[in-house]
């Protein structure tokens, strides 16, 4: 009985959020802000002791396994991982057939204390030199509680190199984030771009933060030990408390999250470059200085001169705080970063800008606010068909909860605005298409709320 009343509300729920867009349709170019109810979980942290953080069996078993791209171009990963219970091996056996490990590679390995908590055994290891569009699998720990893995390659740099995207924010560990993780892992997408707000362990106290670390990265595993995860930063990962005597920014999250940031020539972990398949993606990182003259800012210059749209047609850029955000959550926070970069993303013709915080999903127009200046110009968002799409999906399910205040009346930049729990997907085709996808985690695998087709901006 339950299931048929939940169907046939959702069901009109269905009809209603399609006459809301008739009837922007009628409005020219208006955007849509849908009224869908959703059946959350509540927004509180999964137990600790819960099925989903499962420690996996055997003595010192490696746990938390993550894997980035290791290089510029998608020949190398890095393969993280924790031992909880002595200094285990950095070893990495891996090969192109399961259980025939031909090679190996050694890694390094590093703990921390932060505040009592006292982590485990931190292990990265860089594995190079690989073949394009290939299955490895790999092997990490010893004996009876060694573990096994696979990741595939990516294709070759290439224009029409075909490759699917994820896109998660903000993600958390509740119920809604493990709903989020799951609807993800059945989209088909190959690699993760990750905008920032991972555990949220800073929402706990003490000890209990270090370890909201770990199951976070046990949470995740079903999905960063076979995939790479590409690593930009939030807020939460700060970690500033000087009240525990911990005053490091970052410093759980570099412990833990390596990325390739010397590849691309950057002086921080925080902000690098990536090229993978036809997409060259560019992460930055909202809470370390980009002001004229810094090094994010001077970075960010000298790589968008890096950038070969014959080669790399396809031009992401990654940040946490969203620019063009008309929820109340966060309102005006990614100002700062617009009034130093937003010429460069017109003027380089990015196509899609991807960012998190506000724990809702938003989607823009093509729109720029670069002409106007202090003594004169437009002050309001024009169109402009050089501009970068900009899409928040802070909506990964943390214990924050959802952001369902939107500004009212919907700004003209605003194309479509939900508060709920989603993620999304981009799937490059070849040099000129790419279909988009924002999936509503209640509305299972198929159906996607938000979608259309990307047409490259340089093509
Ligand atoms: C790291 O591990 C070693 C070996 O167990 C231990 O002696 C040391 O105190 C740890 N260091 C930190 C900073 O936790
Ligand atoms: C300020 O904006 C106006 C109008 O777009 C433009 O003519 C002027 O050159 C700008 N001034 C500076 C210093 O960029
Ligand atoms: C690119 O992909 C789109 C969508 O699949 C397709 O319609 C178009 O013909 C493709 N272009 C080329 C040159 O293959
Ligand atoms: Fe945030």
């Amino acid at each position: 009985m339950a299931q048929v009343a939940r169907k046939q509300s959702m069901l009109l729920q269905f009809i209603v959020t399609f006459f809301v867009f008739l009837s922007c349709l009628n409005n020219g170019n208006a955007g849509i802000t849908s009224t869908f109810i959703r059946s959350e979980w509540p927004a509180t942290d999964i137990p600790l002791e819960n099925e989903a953080f499962r420690v996996p069996n055997g003595h010192n078993a490696p746990q938390q396994v993550h894997i980035t791209q290791g290089d510029y171009d998608g020949r190398a990963v890095i393969i993280s991982w924790v031992t909880p219970d002595e200094p285990g091996s950095n070893k990495v056996q891996y090969g192109k057939s399961e259980k025939n490990y031909e090679f190996t590679a050694e890694g390094t390995m590093n703990n921390y204390t932060f505040y009592k908590y006292q982590s485990g055994y931190i292990h990265h290891c860089l594995v190079g030199d690989l073949e394009y569009n290939t299955k490895y699998y790999y092997k990490i720990g010893s004996g009876d509680s060694a573990r096994e893995f696979w990741f595939k390659t990516p294709p070759q740099i290439d224009p029409d190199a075909a490759y699917k995207f994820g896109i998660i924010g903000d993600l958390g560990q509740t119920y809604n984030s493990l709903s989020t993780l799951e609807h993800y892992m059945q989209s088909g997408g190959q690699t993760v771009l990750f905008v920032g707000d991972l555990s949220y362990a800073d929402r706990h106290q003490y000890n209990e933060i270090g370890l909201r670390w770990d199951t976070w990265g046990r949470l995740v595993e079903r999905s960063t030990a076979y995939q790479p995860w590409i690593w930009s930063t939030g807020n939460h990962e700060i970690d500033y408390m000087p009240d525990l005597g911990e005053v490091t920014p970052f410093k759980n999250y570099l412990h833990r999250y390596a990325t390739p940031h010397l590849a691309s020539k950057s002086s921080s972990p925080l902000w690098y470059a990536i090229r993978r398949a036809s997409a060259h993606i560019i992460v930055l990182n909202s809470y370390s200085s980009f002001v004229k003259y810094t090094p994010q800012w001077s970075w960010l210059r000298d790589e968008l001169k890096q950038v070969d749209r014959e080669k790399t047609p396809w031009l992401i850029v990654l940040m946490h705080i969203p620019i063009y955000n008309s929820n109340n959550a966060h309102y005006m926070e990614g100002e700062s970063m617009r009034a130093v970069f937003e010429s460069w993303f017109v003027q380089y013709k990015v196509d899609v800008i991807f960012a998190g915080h506000v724990h809702a999903y938003e989607r823009s127009y093509r729109i720029s606010n670069i002409r106007y200046n202090i003594t004169s110009g437009d002050r309001y968002p024009v169109p402009d068909k050089s501009a970068p799409v900009y899409v928040t999906v802070g909506d990964g399910g943390n214990q924050e909860g959802l952001a369902g205040r939107f500004i009212d009346p919907q700004p003209e930049y605003s194309a479509f605005r939900e508060a709920s729990y989603g993620h999304s997907t981009l799937e490059i085709k070849n040099r000129t298409h790419a279909f988009y996808h924002w999936n509503r985690n209640d509305d299972g695998k198929k159906m996607a709320t938000d979608a259309f087709v990307l047409h490259n901006q340089y093509w």
